[in-house]
């Protein structure tokens, strides 16, 4: 098995690090969090260091790739780029469970993790350091654009496109053909009847625009 690193520590870490574990393709030699002192564990893996000592420890472990594991699609899309500049010949890996269902045709773009029971359907799109969270489903040629998240047992019909850095909230629930724009956010149990500008928050039922989202406002 190759070794990878995971970066950041928190509750989604956790869950990434499952993935990990139950997909049986990489070891994790550690995680990287600059806000915890170096030694701490998560789920029994220590943490290394901070984004600035992956360098080094690129070295010392002969790291064949990393994974970004922050839920916030803003900061998750701040860190890759903050990686990427530090360790640029470091690949960043995708994290699919075993439960998970992806069907033919589907493009899954790098940095991307796709939880237990998610349902990704025929020739879907999903972009790089995406979140297909658990039990979320993406009906047939759906895009997701990078840095998208779906969280927990939304569900989507076909032909949807889920603009680049949009959350979609827990449960919330798409008809066909939706588009939502880039850095919004669909509020948690919404039904989706229409599209949903960019840069706004929207919810309910049927989901109504309630303001305007500047990109990296805080949504979890
Ligand atoms: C969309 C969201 C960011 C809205 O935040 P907000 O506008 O700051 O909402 P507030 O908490 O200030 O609530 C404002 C009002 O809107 C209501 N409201 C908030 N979210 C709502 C939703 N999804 N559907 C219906 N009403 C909602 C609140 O009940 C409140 O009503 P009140 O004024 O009558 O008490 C947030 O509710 C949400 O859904 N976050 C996603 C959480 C999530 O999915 N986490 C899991 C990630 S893995």
């Amino acid at each position: 098995m190759q070794d990878i690193v995971l970066v950041g520590s928190s509750g989604h870490a956790k869950v990434v690090i499952d993935i990990v574990e139950k997909a049986g393709r990489y070891r994790i030699a550690g995680l990287i969090d600059g806000f915890r002192t170096p030694g701490e564990e998560t789920l029994g893996y220590p943490v290394l260091g901070g984004p600035s000592d992956l360098p080094a420890l690129n070295a010392r472990f002969d790291l064949k790739g990393a994974l970004v594991a922050i839920g916030d699609n803003s900061v998750r899309a701040r860190i890759a780029a903050e990686v990427a500049a530090l360790c640029p010949q470091l690949p960043f890996v995708t994290a699919i469970h075993p439960a998970a269902s992806v069907g033919n045709n589907v493009a899954i773009g790098a940095g991307t993790v796709v939880m237990a029971g998610a349902v990704v359907n025929p020739c879907c799109q999903v972009g790089r350091f995406c979140i297909v969270n658990t039990n979320a489903s993406l009906d047939h040629d759906c895009v997701m654009e990078d840095y998208a998240s779906l969280a927990p047992g939304v569900t989507t019909g076909g032909n949807c496109r889920i603009g680049s850095h949009a959350a979609v909230s827990i449960g919330a629930v798409l008809r066909h053909g939706i588009t939502i724009g880039e850095h919004s956010v669909v509020g948690a149990g919404s039904l989706v009847l229409g599209p949903v500008d960019a840069f706004s928050i929207a919810y309910g039922t049927p989901a109504r625009k309630i303001r305007d989202r500047q990109p990296g406002d805080k949504y979890l």
